[in-house]
């Protein structure tokens, strides 16, 4: 199986935690592939993968920059979506923007859906103003989530 991360980032943490999972999980997934958004269009979701949007947000609950092309391409081409299985990973601040917290992975989230996309779990999110590590907590979660949705052998 591959499991491709697309990473929307502009100061680098969504990037850092995609860099760990692809790291931590080599022993559950033979083929991680970590792809920054930047110019992407929704014909990235042809390939034949288990996706993983991991995603920052920016102005008023956006997607950062770097995401912005691929996530309007969503909705200039739409296109049926129905083969895709995702999850989301969402990294906000709720200290500091508590109308907004993490709406740029919900964005992409509310989209694949709309195009018949399959989610796996529950959105995992991060809080920049807490203590928690984005990439210790953003492992343990990947791992859990790859087990769980037994896309990966729990020991292998
Ligand atoms: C200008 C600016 C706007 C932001 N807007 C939001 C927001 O609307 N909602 C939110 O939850 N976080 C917001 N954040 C927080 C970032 O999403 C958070 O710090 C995230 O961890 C950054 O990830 P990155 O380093 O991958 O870009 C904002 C941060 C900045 C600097």
């Amino acid at each position: 199986m591959k499991l491709k991360i697309l990473v929307g980032t502009t100061t680098s943490t969504a990037e850092c935690v995609a860099q760990a999972i692809q790291m931590d999980c080599a022993d559950l997934v033979d083929d991680i592939d970590v792809q920054l958004m930047d110019g992407l269009t929704v014909e990235v979701f042809d390939e034949s993968a288990l996706f993983l949007i991991c995603c920052a947000t920016y102005g008023s609950g956006d997607v950062p920059d770097n995401a912005q092309a691929l996530y309007a391409s969503l909705h200039a081409n739409p296109q049926y979506l129905g083969h895709v299985r995702y999850g989301v990973m969402s990294l906000g601040d709720q200290g500091s923007y508590p109308m907004t917290f993490a709406m740029g992975g919900r964005n992409f989230d509310e989209k694949l859906t709309d195009l018949g996309a399959q989610r796996l779990g529950e959105v995992w999110t991060h809080d920049a103003s807490s203590d928690v590590s984005p990439e210790e907590s953003g492992v343990a979660w990947c791992r859990s989530w790859l087990v769980e949705h037994a896309l990966v052998q729990a020991a292998k």
